[in-house]
């Protein structure tokens, strides 16, 4: 069976600044930047983000490699802790200026489609001190630092986002503790949440007034959708699984495209008295200014069921549900994520019927694995386990657009092996290897597949056992 894309899809990578561009000539540290310099422990092998993957002053060979294999876009992100050295009088960085000026133009001068997106996990420490997304003033200081690298860079970018994964700062940082500032507090996540969408309506209103006049500038904002399947169809399942929706995936879905929060989360959370703090000129601005495309990070589904058990302790979204571990779930190993591929149709279905089939595309899709130099073969890693992940994932991509999905690309999580918060590298996900210790990058076998399938016009071909094999998942 040959898959086929259009000529004018997307095919290319994601990564972000703090993940990717190292220290060098940066003024001021970022969340992740501290919790490194004061708990190194807490990274595997002790690895932070000081090096990186030296984008910062490799960037140009980066995407040299990127046109050799033939990508044709590519997204990162602008590290507010780089860009403004004074976030009161909003001086900016004039060395950060001159770097993501000539990073982006070197981009387009390639013809490589950039993305740019505006905020990675990266809170200032300066901000983080002053509350971070708890405080309604960083809200606005988001704004002034959005506009400013729309005016600096403007002219060269026509895609930008908002966020990546506006729900992991909530979850990590206020609620399972996994990120800086390492709260655990269903209230303040919420406000957190909230906050954060204000920030991005905000600034998409500011974004469509700059631009009014120029159709080729869209905004964006980078969800991570993980889709709910319940246990069983039972109703308290359903129940538990939607709740876990509520919370995960449409809390901030429905803002960014419909304006407006569901209406079972409002119910949900006045009943628990975990309402934001809002107010009706705010939730105007939230209904006025949506976005025009899109971008979804899938990796894998969730899984719920309702509870067995009373729920006790601290209020968290759990009451409501318990995560089902589904027997025959296939996992990657290195992660201990699961590998389900078909959520992708299902979240181009979601989207076609239940969002106007809004335009979108997947900005993030990969697999991390440990230890990949033990698959050189030639000098080169021969990542199969890669190429198999992407071609069943774009199977079920290329089913959905086959039934009128408005899907418009395919970025795959990362280009060269970047740093990954505190696992930094130990899962490796890029269609390029990192030498850690020289900074050389090398191509892996699944670079040259992506080049191979992009030069016989986007165009793979799949085996009848392969077809039905990925069928017959349920
Ligand atoms: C996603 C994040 C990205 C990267 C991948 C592996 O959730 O957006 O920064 O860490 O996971």
């Amino acid at each position: 069976m040959k898959i086929n894309f259009d000529k004018s899809f997307w095919f290319g990578t994601s990564t972000s600044g703090p993940q990717s561009e190292g220290w060098k000539n940066k003024k001021n540290d970022n969340i992740m930047d501290t919790w490194f310099k004061e708990r190194p422990e807490d990274f595997f092998d002790k690895i932070g983000p000081n090096i990186a993957s030296n984008v910062y002053s490799q960037y140009d060979e980066d995407i040299q490699m990127m046109a050799k294999i033939k990508l044709n876009s590519f997204r990162t992100s602008i590290q507010w802790s780089r860009l403004i050295n004074n976030f009161d009088t909003q001086e900016i960085n004039i060395d950060a200026v001159k770097f993501y000026r000539d990073y982006f133009e070197q981009l387009r001068n390639k013809n490589i489609t950039l993305m740019v997106n505006l905020y990675h996990f990266d809170m200032p420490q300066i901000l983080q001190d002053r509350g971070g997304w708890e405080n309604k003033e960083v809200v606005d200081l988001f704004v002034k630092y959005a506009t400013k690298c729309f005016e600096l860079f403007g002219d060269l970018v026509d895609y930008w986002a908002t966020f990546n994964e506006p729900v992991v700062p909530a979850e990590a940082g206020y609620l399972y503790k996994w990120h800086y500032p390492f709260i655990s507090d269903l209230k303040k996540a919420v406000q957190v949440g909230y906050n954060t969408i204000l920030a991005h309506s905000k600034t998409v209103k500011v974004f469509h007034e700059l631009f009014k006049n120029d159709l080729n500038k869209k905004i964006s904002i980078i969800l991570n959708l993980t889709p709910c399947y319940p246990k069983t169809n039972k109703e308290e399942d359903v129940k538990a699984s939607h709740i876990v929706d509520l919370f995960f995936n449409k809390s901030f879905l429905d803002p960014v495209i419909k304006g407006k929060f569901p209406i079972d989360f409002v119910k949900l959370l006045k009943s628990e008295n975990l309402l934001p703090e809002c107010n009706r000129d705010e939730l105007k601005i939230i209904r006025e200014n949506i976005i025009d495309i899109l971008a979804v990070n899938y990796y894998q589904p969730r899984r719920a069921k309702a509870r067995d058990t009373q729920f006790s302790g601290p209020l968290m979204p759990e009451k409501w549900f318990e995560t089902y571990n589904w027997p025959e779930a296939r996992i990657n190993p290195y992660r201990g994520w699961e590998i389900y591929p078909r959520t992708i149709y299902d979240i181009a279905k979601d989207i076609k019927d239940n969002y106007n089939n809004f335009p979108w595309f997947i900005s993030e899709n990969g697999m991390g694995v440990q230890g990949e130099e033990k698959f050189v073969k030639n000098g080169i890693i021969n990542d199969q386990y890669r190429i198999d992940f992407i071609k069943e994932h774009l199977y079920w991509l290329n089913k959905a657009i086959a039934d009128n999905s408005n899907c418009l690309g395919y970025q795959i999580w990362t280009f060269v092996d970047c740093w990954s918060w505190n696992n930094a590298y130990k899962n490796r996900y890029g269609l390029v290897y990192l030498d850690l210790e020289t900074q050389k990058r090398i191509i892996k076998e699944s670079g040259y597949w992506m080049k191979k399938m992009i030069e016989n016009n986007n165009m793979f071909e799949l085996t009848n056992e392969e077809v039905e094999k990925y069928e017959s998942i349920k």
